[in-house]
């Protein structure tokens, strides 16, 4: 009675990993409707990686009860479940078998506070550092500036004073592009910095985003780009580091998808819609399998290998730049939409509502009943 009513999951299993018995809150926690759904199924098919089993096994083997143990497991509809788990290995008599006796908790919702704090921490620190690179910047630029103008000025008196002198205009336009890249670099340090509302232009956002890109010379040169941005496009109040964070996630993860193919095609596109806008982003990369499409905005869910344990030069993954960008697009009422083909590509769509000036606080007080929308066609 106890075990049934029992709020944290409780089971038993064999050491070889089938379930002989659990609760219906131990069913729960493993996304099953109730326990004989578990009574007999492998533990390991609800393992993200068997190989974590294993080492549990050697330790319990080792030391006979294992407190706080903690596990990433896979629920029943493929979604991420942490858990802490205090088990024990019994031994009856020397004729039966011995099996694992444990209790278990959910802590999926702790493990993603963690994990925000973590990035949020990581956050600070780089807005920390963006802002001395931002003085530093003020300071180039200023240092940059002074006598770049000074240049400037003598090459169009040069135009003036000896119209006939060659490769003037071609002299002037890169010096007008060298004042324009060390604007540009001081209009982001400041952008990224602040975290107050104003209206954004996403065309400009978007632009000034993939120019920086370019800095990566892999992005710059091996893949082809276009950019197609609806002149019409209204503008939309917030903050600018969500925009330029949601989009540099998805951007990252095109760039990540073409790494081994042969067609790296890039496409962005804004478009104005009735009463919302949307971003397009495109890309010929290794696509997304139908079977993970309605797992990939979960919190750490990821197919890339974790830092550290790449091969060579293969993208690495945290598992948390979808998930952040829904989390970010949420107070804008953002709907997200995936479309993808295994071997082809991926387009991923996020529109988002437009609003007049008198309804704007509207996006403020509404935002928490709604959740950002997710549409993943098949
Ligand atoms: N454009 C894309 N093409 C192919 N797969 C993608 C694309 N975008 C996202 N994915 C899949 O979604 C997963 C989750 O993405 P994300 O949350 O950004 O985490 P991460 O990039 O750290 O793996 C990726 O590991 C990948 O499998
Ligand atoms: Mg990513």
């Amino acid at each position: 009675m106890l075990f049934e009513r029992s709020v944290a999951g409780v089971f038993c299993s064999t050491v070889e990993g089938k379930f002989l018995d659990c609760n219906d809150a131990y069913a729960h926690i493993l996304g099953c409707s109730c326990r004989s759904e578990v009574i007999g199924a492998s533990v390991k098919d609800f393992f993200q990686d068997p190989g974590d089993r294993e080492v549990f096994i050697k330790r319990l083997e080792e030391q006979g009860s294992l407190t706080e143990y903690e596990f990433h497991l896979r629920r029943r509809d493929g979604t991420s479940v942490w858990i802490l788990e205090n088990a024990s290995l019994v031994s009856n008599d020397n004729d039966k078998p011995r099996t694992i006796q444990g209790t278990v908790i959910d802590i999926t919702e702790h493990k993603i506070e963690q994990a925000r704090e973590k990035e949020l921490q990581l956050e600070l620190m780089q807005q920390s550092k963006l802002a001395s690179i931002g003085l530093l910047a003020a300071g180039i630029a200023h240092n940059v500036n002074v006598p770049l103008q000074g240049i400037i000025t003598h090459i169009e008196l040069l135009k003036l004073t000896h119209s006939d002198l060659p490769y003037m205009d071609d002299m002037l336009e890169q010096a007008l592009r060298i004042s324009a890249i060390v604007n540009n670099m001081l209009f982001k340090s400041r952008q990224e910095q602040s975290q107050d509302e104003q209206e954004i232009d996403l065309n400009k956002l978007l632009t000034e985003e993939l120019e920086f890109l370019n800095a990566d010379l892999a992005f710059k040169h091996e893949i082809n780009k276009s950019y197609n941005f609806d002149p019409d496009l209204p503008t939309i109040r917030g903050v600018y580091s969500d925009f330029s964070q949601a989009f540099l996630n998805i951007v990252r993860n095109s760039i990540d998808a073409m790494h081994a193919s042969d067609k790296k095609w890039l496409s962005v596109r804004t478009s104005s819609l009735k009463s919302s806008m949307m971003i397009e982003v495109t890309d010929t990369g290794c696509g997304i399998n139908p079977e993970i499409r309605d797992r990939i905005f979960d919190p750490f869910f990821t197919t890339k290998p974790l830092a550290g344990q790449q091969r060579s030069d293969e993208p690495v993954g945290t598992g948390l730049g979808l998930s952040s960008a829904h989390q970010l697009m949420r107070k804008y009422r953002a709907r997200f939409e995936v479309q993808s083909e295994t071997e082809k590509g991926t387009t991923f769509r996020i529109y988002l509502p437009c609003y007049s000036a008198e309804t704007d606080s509207a996006i403020e007080t509404e935002a928490s009943e709604w959740d950002a929308e997710l549409e993943v066609p098949a």
